[in-house]
């Protein structure tokens, strides 16, 4: 029986050279791959106490709409900068391979929520790092960090354990 990890593929230098990158596309494609991953990824928090599931652009929003549907919880997105269209506070992160700019809708989140933050992928840890400041500026709470793959020589889990995260992955 194929695993998560069976369905990834990894492309080589992309988007720069040196980048092995990993492609979730073909998870997503896949309906019993994608199913497991949903299945595996919401597991640990079935049940616990959330208020929303938040998303990172881009496959953090495929993968946490699925879950927030799946727990019953609301979706909330945070984008790259210049795509949401009302009022939003900003985050500027390093990522493995560049730098950017994350922004959410300021009244997204209330103060007190608790949080469920998702994406792809765990590397640098950088992206997650902005959303989990993010979401801490606006007074919520962030109780768990789910990823389908962590890649743990760049540093990302310890770096968000380091803030008193618990990540959760599936594969690396
Ligand atoms: C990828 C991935 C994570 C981030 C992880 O997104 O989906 O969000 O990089 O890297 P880090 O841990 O080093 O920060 P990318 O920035 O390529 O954006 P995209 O999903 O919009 O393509
Ligand atoms: N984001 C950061 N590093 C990545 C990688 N190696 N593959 C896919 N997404 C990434």
């Amino acid at each position: 029986m194929k695993t998560v990890q069976d369905y990834i593929r990894t492309i080589p230098d992309f988007p720069h050279e040196g980048i092995m990158f990993r492609d979730v596309t073909t998870l997503f494609s896949d309906p019993r791959g994608f199913r497991i991953a949903i299945d595996q990824l919401l597991h640990p928090y079935a049940g616990q106490n959330i208020d929303k599931v938040v998303g990172l652009e881009a496959r953090g929003f495929i993968l946490g709409g699925a879950i927030a549907h799946q727990l019953g919880k609301g979706f909330v997105p945070i984008r790259k900068k210049g795509k949401l269209p009302g009022k939003t506070i900003e985050q500027a992160y390093t990522l493995e391979y560049g730098e950017a700019v994350m922004e959410v809708h300021d009244d997204a989140l209330q103060a007190g929520e608790k949080v469920l933050l998702v994406d792809d992928l765990l590397a640098t840890g950088g992206t997650a790092e902005a959303g989990i400041k993010l979401i801490e500026r606006m007074g919520a709470e962030v109780v768990g960090c789910a990823f389908v793959i962590d890649l743990p020589d760049l540093g990302g889990r310890k770096k968000l354990e380091k803030m008193g995260m618990a990540v959760h992955a599936l594969c690396a």
